[in-house]
């Protein structure tokens, strides 16, 4: 079934699925397979030094013809750079997350670039679509990664954004099925936007050891935490026993920076530390049982949302 969206034309594609963002498991080749498969893929640029993203976005254009983006998380380092790049090289969608939108929309939409912004309350969508965005990121409590402290979950979250903006709304938060992505649909979402399904595919960067845990995991296994620096959905590892006991002695903010340490992400997702690292992950992550081809996860999730929208009610 061909079909067609304010979303699907914004971006040029042909399935309003977005697959996001994620330092150290998005790099070109699984942002290009995604593409190559009609959906969205992005390079996240958060784990990337300026010159290793320049790469990256060369590497994706002669992977695919078809539309692709950059996530620049502006809590980083480096984001001037990152954003002078994407426009040196003539990125046509950027994802901002984690910041303000008001610092750098205008500046990508007058180099002509199509601005979404990530968003956890429909007060941020509000200011979002105020500077000048063309879509937002619903991105609900169940997410992986960096997280919104409000706790607000997809199902509350994406017809709340729905409401209060008239810019086409992505969900994302615990998406990784056909029928959820109808349900988010149904709540007025336009797209989905999924990361954890998209870590244990076969083109994500992230480590094999931090994907078959994760097609072995269960609901309980992740935990939003480190709501004093900031707040991060990952799973339940030595690592975040540790961050436990800490706030359970009332420790202060320096105390569990100390802790956290530098390049925890990198030596858990990327390394494939699963003791010692950070393990960004949502909680869809329960649902996941295969680690799979993106552009097969694609064709899968498309398939049964047509399936779903065409018998939505399982009848007893
Ligand atoms: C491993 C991992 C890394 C992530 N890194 C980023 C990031 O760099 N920038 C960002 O905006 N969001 C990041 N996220 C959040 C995703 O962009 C996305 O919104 C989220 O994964 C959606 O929820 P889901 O994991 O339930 O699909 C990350 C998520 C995961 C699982």
């Amino acid at each position: 079934m061909a079909f067609s969206n304010r979303i699907t034309k914004l971006f040029g594609i042909d399935y309003p699925i977005v697959q996001a963002g994620m330092i150290w498991a998005s790099g070109w080749r699984l942002a290009s397979a995604v593409s190559n498969s009609g959906a969205l893929g992005l390079i996240g640029s958060g784990s990337m030094y300026p010159d290793i993203l320049k790469e990256h976005i060369q590497k994706c254009k002669s992977a695919t013809h078809h539309p692709f983006g950059v996530n620049v998380p502006l809590l980083y380092p480096d984001i001037d750079k990152h954003i002078r790049i994407c426009i040196e090289e003539k990125v046509k969608i950027v994802f901002t997350s984690a910041g303000n939108p008001n610092t750098w929309t205008s500046v990508l939409k007058e180099n002509g670039i199509t601005v979404v912004h990530v968003v956890s309350s429909s007060r941020f969508a509000k200011k979002a679509e105020a500077a000048g965005c063309d879509a937002v990121v619903a991105e609900g409590f169940e997410a992986g990664g960096h997280n919104g402290r409000e706790e607000t979950t997809t199902m509350v979250l994406v017809p709340a954004v729905a409401d209060a903006v008239k810019i086409p709304v992505i969900a994302a938060g615990g998406i990784v099925t056909g029928k959820q992505m109808l349900a988010a649909m149904v709540m007025g979402a336009e797209a989905v936007q999924m990361g954890s399904r998209f870590v244990a595919s076969e083109e994500a960067s992230s480590h094999i050891e931090f994907k078959k845990l994760i097609i072995n995991s269960h609901e309980g296994d992740t935990i939003l935490t480190m709501k004093q620096l900031t707040p991060v959905r990952m799973m339940k590892n030595k690592f975040f026993d540790e961050v436990m006991q800490a706030e359970l002695r009332g420790a202060t903010v320096d105390e569990l920076k100390t802790i956290l340490g530098r390049a925890r992400a990198k030596r858990g997702m990327f390394e494939g530390n699963l003791d010692e690292g950070e393990l960004e992950i949502g909680q869809g992550s329960a649902l996941i049982r295969d680690i799979l081809p993106a552009g097969v996860i694609v064709k899968n999730v498309w398939k049964e949302f047509e399936d779903s929208l065409n018998n939505p009610i399982k009848k007893t």
